[in-house]
């Protein structure tokens, strides 16, 4: 028996850092049981909203498909398809947007931060109605947990008051979706701290680069604890921008580190050091199958193409099932 049906997404803006690895493709990996019914897709049509590369889009698809692929993601036990290739939530998605209030998306969080960030020739009909694609992209399937980072919530409860209300009008038709429980999110600091590849410039870890380049970054540019100047003073790891807290989500060993920095007994780069091991034990078996992966683009190509055969069937029938509760009639 079904017990859950989790969907996700990631658009293919570029490639995915380690913040997306840990925060986003990790969980989607813990999802896939035998009991789950597990949807993970690339959003390319919201990918459209900020991008105008069609070269650049073609190839993140099957870049982002392949890191999915050596993370764990299992054509066998998850559905893995391209939003474009569902034509039925682009369908839905414009039913959808009769239900939905203009008001209240002009008001929602994330579309005022992406109208912020974009100059007014940039702010597309397209842009404004990303969160109706989203709540189709949610409701098609019925998805009950959406595994998403905390700045989606917006999106997610707008998906969810939109299903109320078509619910309310025109009959019990949709699930009503849950994030994932907060106390499962994990927010990886990016090298300047903060969430990473949230700030500005150069503060992601690319999760395909060398372990040593990786370690060139963190030695140079990973911010510790700004007062501790030398290393024999004690540091405060939770005044610790970019390391302690990561060692806190992959080091096992992570409360010892932290009672070695308050006593002066490691220093910063030995620090450093130690948390790119931990990185290397994460990131080393999933570049080794990558790599496997770089040339197949054919087999990354089979996959989509049954993951979209498999999606379609799924969302045509709540398609049809609005449609006719709407009114309309396909002839
Ligand atoms: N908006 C999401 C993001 O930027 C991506 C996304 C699109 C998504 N459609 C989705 C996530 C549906 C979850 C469910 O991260
Ligand atoms: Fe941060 Fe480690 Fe330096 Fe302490 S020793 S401040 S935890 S980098």
């Amino acid at each position: 028996m079904t017990q859950a049906t989790v969907l996700s997404g990631i658009r293919a803006t570029g490639k995915l850092h380690f913040g997306n690895f840990m925060g986003a493709v990790t969980h989607f990996v813990r999802f896939q049981k035998p009991e789950n019914l597990c949807m993970y897709f690339v959003a390319d049509l919201h990918t459209l909203t900020t991008s105008r590369d069609p070269e650049a889009l073609r190839g993140n698809v099957l870049e982002i498909v392949k890191d999915y692929l050596a993370a764990g993601l299992d054509p066998d036990q998850a559905i893995i398809y391209t939003q474009s290739s569902v034509p039925e939530i682009s369908q839905l998605s414009l039913l959808l947007s009769m239900v939905q209030p203009l008001g209240q998306l002009e008001g929602l969080a994330t579309i005022k931060e992406l109208l912020g960030k974009t100059t007014r020739d940039q702010q597309t009909l397209g842009l404004v109605t990303y969160p109706v694609l989203m709540a189709a992209d949610i409701l098609g399937p019925q998805a009950t947990i959406v595994p998403v980072g905390e700045d989606q919530r917006p999106n997610v409860e707008l998906a969810r008051d939109l299903a109320d209300r078509f619910n309310h009008r025109y009959g019990s038709t949709f699930v009503l979706p849950e994030m994932m429980d907060e106390s499962q999110m994990v927010k990886v600091p990016g090298l300047r701290g903060g969430k990473m590849g949230k700030s500005e410039g150069d503060d992601t870890i690319d999760i395909n680069d060398s372990m040593f380049n990786i370690g060139e970054r963190y030695r140079k540019r990973a911010v510790t604890d700004p007062q501790r100047v030398r290393a024999t003073d004690p540091g405060d790891p939770e005044r610790c921008q970019a390391v302690y807290p990561l060692h806190k989500l992959i080091t096992s060993d992570h409360l010892e580190i932290a009672e070695q920095c308050r006593k002066a007994q490691i220093g910063c780069t030995a620090c450093k050091g130690r948390l790119v091991d931990s990185i290397a034990s994460v990131l080393e078996p999933f570049q080794e199958r990558r790599a496997e992966l770089a040339g197949q683009d054919d087999y990354v190509r089979d996959v989509l193409y049954e993951g979209g055969r498999r999606a379609r069937n799924i969302i045509s029938r709540t398609l049809e099932d609005v449609q006719s509760k709407m009114g309309l009639v396909i002839y």
